[in-house]
């Protein structure tokens, strides 16, 4: 029989994961199946030695100059966000609950970085008495509250500014600059604020930061967005005669994670970086790149079983106990074009496909749908469906509460026996905090 010809996304997915020309998936040593025999389903399963590995080949290719940080946001988990320090990342984080995650994973707070428009007074004052490394400032407004904490607390905090530069970020599928955003400061109104934080005694100038886009699939693009900071950053220290020393390039690194996605070139991105981090460099310079989703989504999968079978017209239907309330980023929450995620048969890899099958949730809505004509083996009542690339934007931009299920169990692979991350959330959470 022809073997069955797989995505390359989907071989390239299984390859990451230890499990390429495998017959069923085995994820840091233990057999999907008996994980969630362990553990139940749906549940979450992170690969420490992926994450291990796909920050050992970023750092490589942006050379030792660069440091790396980890955006919290991608997956607030405990335990990625350990490993990905204990592999060497850095943190930024966007919100007083990911600064506190990123203590307990092992930062200092004097090595964070805060990013993100809305940060209120309370978090910045929290976040000042916490000791945070530095802010990045996303208004003028913003950079008044910092001062005003600072005050109180009698220091003295960094603060970098978020520029808006007039270019979009080429080939980035989401963008949140080069034009009107509330992301950043408009390269035209940085200058003054740069001058007011330099004059400011409660603030400590630190640089300048930028961040346009994410899913950006365009090596060169990013590069060149990277060089138009560092132009805006050297034209800045001249004519304000200030001093820009940490220059935060950004991230947003395209990661296929449907059928048709298109691969981001590594290789190019850290060569491009390299020629202008040496081009630019000097002392007393600090180059940073934040990523998320590149760094952790090959190294998630999420495994939900099939509940109910049916045939509704000339379509077979699988009904799973998993879905968009739980892995909102893979049912196609926040894109235009609904496409199929990276989706296995996870004990029958390789097999050919039957009949195509509409995968779906258990949430009464259409929209909780990861395909509506999927190409896997035949699907019974009590198979095992995993979705690939499902390390980051899980649950935590899902919308987890509608329909009140628990949340799935979060378990941790790939550094000596699995282990629970996160507990499995019980169907009675639904009543937690709420009046009597
Ligand atoms: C300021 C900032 N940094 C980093 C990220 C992480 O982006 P990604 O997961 O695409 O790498 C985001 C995502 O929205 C962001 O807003």
């Amino acid at each position: 029989m022809p073997s069955p010809t797989v995505d390359p996304n989907l071989a390239e997915a299984l390859r990451e994961l230890g499990c390429a020309g495998a017959t069923e998936l085995v994820l840091g040593g233990m057999p999907a199946r008996d994980l969630a025999q362990r553990f139940g389903t749906p549940l979450y399963v992170f690969d420490a030695a992926v994450l291990a590995r796909r920050v050992a080949r970023v750092r490589a290719a942006l050379g030792p100059r660069v440091e790396l940080l980890w955006s919290v946001k991608a997956n607030p988990s405990l335990a990625v966000t350990r490993c990905l320090r204990l592999a060497g990342t850095g943190a930024e984080v966007a919100s007083l609950g990911e600064l506190h995650l990123a203590l307990a994973a092992g930062h200092a707070a004097a090595a964070l970085r805060f990013a993100g428009p809305g940060k209120t007074d309370a978090e910045i004052d929290a976040a000042v008495g916490l000791g945070l490394g530095c802010f990045h400032a996303e208004s003028r407004s913003e950079v008044a509250a910092i001062a005003a904490a600072a005050a109180r607390h009698g220091t003295r905090v960094a603060v970098a500014v978020r520029v808006n530069l007039p270019q979009e970020l080429a080939g980035a599928r989401m963008r949140m600059g080069g034009r009107s955003s509330r992301f950043g400061v408009d390269a035209e109104q940085v200058p003054a604020l740069l001058r007011a934080i330099g004059a400011d005694a409660r603030l400590q100038l630190a640089g300048l930061h930028v961040y346009a886009g994410t899913q950006c699939f365009d090596a060169a693009a990013f590069v060149q967005h990277a060089q138009q900071l560092v132009v805006h950053a050297e034209r800045w220290e001249r004519d304000l005669g200030l001093a820009l020393c940490e220059l935060d390039l950004g991230g947003g690194f395209g990661t296929a994670l449907f059928e048709d996605d298109p691969v981001f070139d590594l290789d190019a991105a850290g060569r491009g970086v390299r020629e202008l981090v040496a081009a630019h460099d000097r002392a007393d310079r600090r180059w940073f790149v934040e990523l998320g989703r590149y760094l952790a989504a090959p190294a998630g999968v999420y495994l939900t079983r099939v509940v109910r079978t049916k045939t509704s017209g000339a379509q077979r239907h699988a009904a799973l106990d998993g879905g968009m309330h739980q892995a909102a980023a893979a049912a196609g929450v926040g894109t235009v074009l609904r496409r199929a995620p990276l989706v296995v048969h996870a004990t029958r890899l390789g097999e050919p496909a039957g009949d195509s099958v509409a995968l779906g949730g258990p949430l009464c809505t259409p929209a909780d749908q990861f395909g509506s004509a999927v190409p896997l083996p035949p699907l019974a009542e009590g198979d095992l469906v995993a979705l690939l690339g499902a390390g980051a934007y899980g649950l935590s931009y899902s919308p987890h509460t509608f329909l009140s299920h628990a949340t799935p169990a979060e378990v941790l692979v790939g550094d000596g026996p699995p282990r629970l991350a996160r507990q499995r959330g019980s169907a009675r959470d639904v009543l937690r905090d709420q009046a009597p």
